[in-house]
Formats: C-alpha cells, sequence, structure tokens
C-alpha cells in the first residue's frame, strides 16, 4: 500500500525551477532572476568568519540584522520579520493568516508561491488579470475585496512581467483596502525600479498597521544560494505571528552574518544596479530590433511576448540548445507565447541574443 498524503498536498501546485542545476556544460543561466556578480569580498569574508561558529545555532532573533535593517530603514527592529529567503515569510504568512473559507487576492500572472500558499492553507484563491501593459489592476483587485479577504499581495514589480506599478497607486489602492486585510507588497525586485525611490514605500507603513513591505537579499545583493529575506511591517502583530508558526532558527547564521555584512556596502551594490540597468536598456533596444516588443522593466528581467504564431517550445529548445537558460511564459502562468529572461552580464546576454536570432 502506498503512503496517503493529506488533501492539501493533492492541491499545492509543483514550484517551475528551472532545469540545468545537474549540467556539466557551462550555461548562460538567465532563467531564475539571480544577480549574475558573485558575492562582495567583505561578505564572503564575513561568512568564512562565520564558520567558526557553525557549532552553534545561530540566534533565532536574527538581532543584529533586524538592528541593521531598523538603521538602514528607519523601521523598528520589531516591526521586522526575517525569513529563510523572502518565499519563507510568504508561506509563513499564508499559514498564519489564510484559512478555508478565507480569501486571498492577487495578480495574475504574478509570482508563482501566491497560488502555493492558497493552495496550502485551503483558502480560496481570487486572482485577477493583469491591464493591456502587463501591469497591476489595482481598482479590480480592489473590487475583489471582500469581507472574507485575509490577504492581498501586490508584487511590485512584478514577476514575471517586469512592469511596475507608481506608487502613488499603490497608496491610493492601501486608502480603500480594509483594515481586517493584510496587504503584502512583494518589492523582491524594488531597487531596480526607476520609476520612485526604493526607499519611499517605506512612509506608508507609518499609516497602514495592515502593509508589510517583502523584500529579499537573494537579488540585489546577490545571496540567494543562502537564503535571506526581510519584511518591513507596519505594526509588530505580523513579525509576532510568523514567529509563531515557524520552526525556530530559520535563518541561519552564515546568511545573517552576509546580510549583516551586504547591508554595510550600499554602494557596492547600488553599483551593480547601475550595470544591469544598462544592460536592460541595451538589451530591450535589441530585442526591438530584432521585432520583438519586451515589456516596460523596471526589474533585472524582461518580459518578452513572442507573438502567438511562434512556438515557445520550439524557441525554448532551440535556447537550450545553445546553452540559454531563459523560462517560459507557460510556466509562469501566460496565455500567450512569451519568455522571462533574466539580464545577466554582457556576454551572457550576447549568448542569448545571438541564440534567440537564430532560433527566431
Ligand atoms: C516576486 C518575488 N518575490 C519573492 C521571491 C523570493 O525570493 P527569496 O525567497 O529568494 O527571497 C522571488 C524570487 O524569485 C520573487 O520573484
Amino acid at each position: 500500500m502506498a503512503i496517503e498524503f493529506s488533501e492539501r498536498i493533492r492541491r499545492i501546485p509543483t514550484y517551475p525551477v528551472a532545469g540545468g542545476y545537474a549540467q556539466e556544460e557551462p550555461l548562460v543561466r538567465l532563467a531564475s532572476n539571480e544577480s549574475p556578480f558573485p558575492p562582495l569580498a567583505p561578505v564572503r569574508a564575513a561568512i568564512d568568519a562565520a564558520l567558526s561558529s557553525l557549532n552553534r545555532y545561530p540566534d533565532p532573533s536574527s538581532s543584529l540584522l533586524r538592528r541593521r535593517l531598523s538603521e538602514r530603514y528607519e523601521v523598528p527592529a520589531s516591526r521586522i520579520a526575517i525569513g529563510n529567503g523572502s518565499c519563507d515569510i510568504l508561506l509563513a504568512a499564508g499559514e498564519a493568516l489564510l484559512e478555508p473559507g478565507a480569501e486571498l487576492v492577487y495578480a495574475w500572472p504574478s509570482f508563482s508561491i501566491y497560488a502555493h500558499i492558497a493552495a496550502a492553507s485551503g483558502a480560496r484563491a481570487v486572482t485577477v488579470a493583469l491591464d493591456a501593459d502587463d501591469r497591476h489592476d489595482l481598482d479590480a483587485m480592489l473590487a475583489e475585496i471582500t469581507v472574507a479577504t485575509r490577504l492581498a499581495i501586490v508584487c511590485n514589480p512584478n514577476n514575471p512581467t517586469s512592469t511596475a506599478v507608481p506608487l502613488a497607486d499603490i497608496a491610493g489602492f492601501l486608502a480603500e483596502v480594509p483594515p481586517h486585510v493584510c496587504v503584502i507588497v512583494d518589492e523582491a525586485y524594488c531597487e531596480f525600479n526607476l520609476l520612485e525611490d526604493p526607499d519611499a514605500s517605506i512612509e506608508l507603513l507609518d499609516h497602514h498597521p495592515n502593509l508589510a513591505l517583502l523584500r529579499t537579499f537573494s537579488k540585489v545583493h546577490g545571496l540567494c544560494g543562502l537564503r535571506v529575506g526581510f519584511a518591513l511591517c507596519g505594526s509588530d502583530a505580523l513579525p509576532r505571528a510568523l514567529d509563531q508558526v515557524r520552526q525556530p532558527f530559520f535563518c541561519n547564521a552564515l546568511a545573517q552574518a552576509a546580510a549583516v555584512e551586504s547591508l554595510a556596502h550600499q554602494d557596492a551594490v547600488l553599483d551593480r544596479v547601475t550595470r544591469t540597468v544598462a544592460e536592460r536598456i541595451s538589451v530591450d533596444e535589441r530585442l526591438r530590433a530584432l521585432g520583438l516588443e519586451p515589456a516596460e522593466s523596471q526589474a533585472n528581467f524582461c518580459w518578452v511576448k513572442l507573438g502567438a504564431e511562434r512556438d515557445e517550445g520550439a524557441i525554448m529548445r532551440g535556447l537550450q540548445e545553445r546553452g540559454v537558460l531563459v523560462r517560459a511564459g507557460a510556466a509562469l502562468g501566460s496565455d500567450q507565447p512569451a519568455l522571462r529572461v533574466t539580464y545577466g552580464l554582457p556576454e551572457e546576454n550576447w549568448r542569448f541574443l545571438d541564440a534567440l536570432a537564430e532560433v527566431l
């Protein structure tokens, strides 16, 4: 007889991971919105220094990291939650806020984990289509909020479509959302958004105790292999609830040490943003020269619709045969042929563009 699993296991969709981890061929990895830059030297030194204490459990409250984040963002440490990656915070928020009968509102296509947390909790997922420019339709999302809504998630800039909505629109949305609804603005890519100062949203926390701004060390800080993220919250209620549903010691010691050190090197981190944005401008221009129309990216990746007549699967295979890994739109919820492509180093981007030109 086979093992019998819970009902939630049957409901939870499988996370669409990119392939290529085990391959020996040098691949151009543009499928996971990672940073192409290796960790900074002082961050590696901090990780090295932390190695000698690995016989001890990590600080369960990540107190030094929370203090540094509090200084950097001017949010009290009690209103900062740390996670084993920001995904961990999303999953824990789902567990703390959702249950059968509750509703979760989010846009679609958006980050695939949102569907996961609805399914895991048994809550109803209320998905709202993006607008014609692949941006969140915040008015339509507002119209879906009911007494049953416990959580609304706005991904800004949005994964997978790379687009951002202006902060003023998010402020207008928050003004209308009833206070019983927790709103998570997932800002994993906010440092790449040139529409706003990435810190401008923090002021909203003073007016909305139900708001959490979700950030990560995985993207701009280039530390996704270590798993560390955080949420800046409008009150201490969410951080406390998140800690109740998680195992103790969820953020490992190397991740804490690396994140603390990385925060001390904002200039180096911002220099990498500048280099990524320069690649964004140049890749998008070259995509347009190929007759494609990338969405207006405010992130470290682009979203390219291929046109209804093109075969997304064949294009993906062609790119893979040429050693280039990108993400297929179909795996990310797109109903039209599309690619999501991370901006890499200049030579990686050339390899992708040459391969795409050949395949098209
Ligand atoms: C929108 C968004 N939020 C959160 C994450 C999770 O990042 P992490 O768990 O590595 O912090 C990702 C990762 O790709 C993402 O695209």
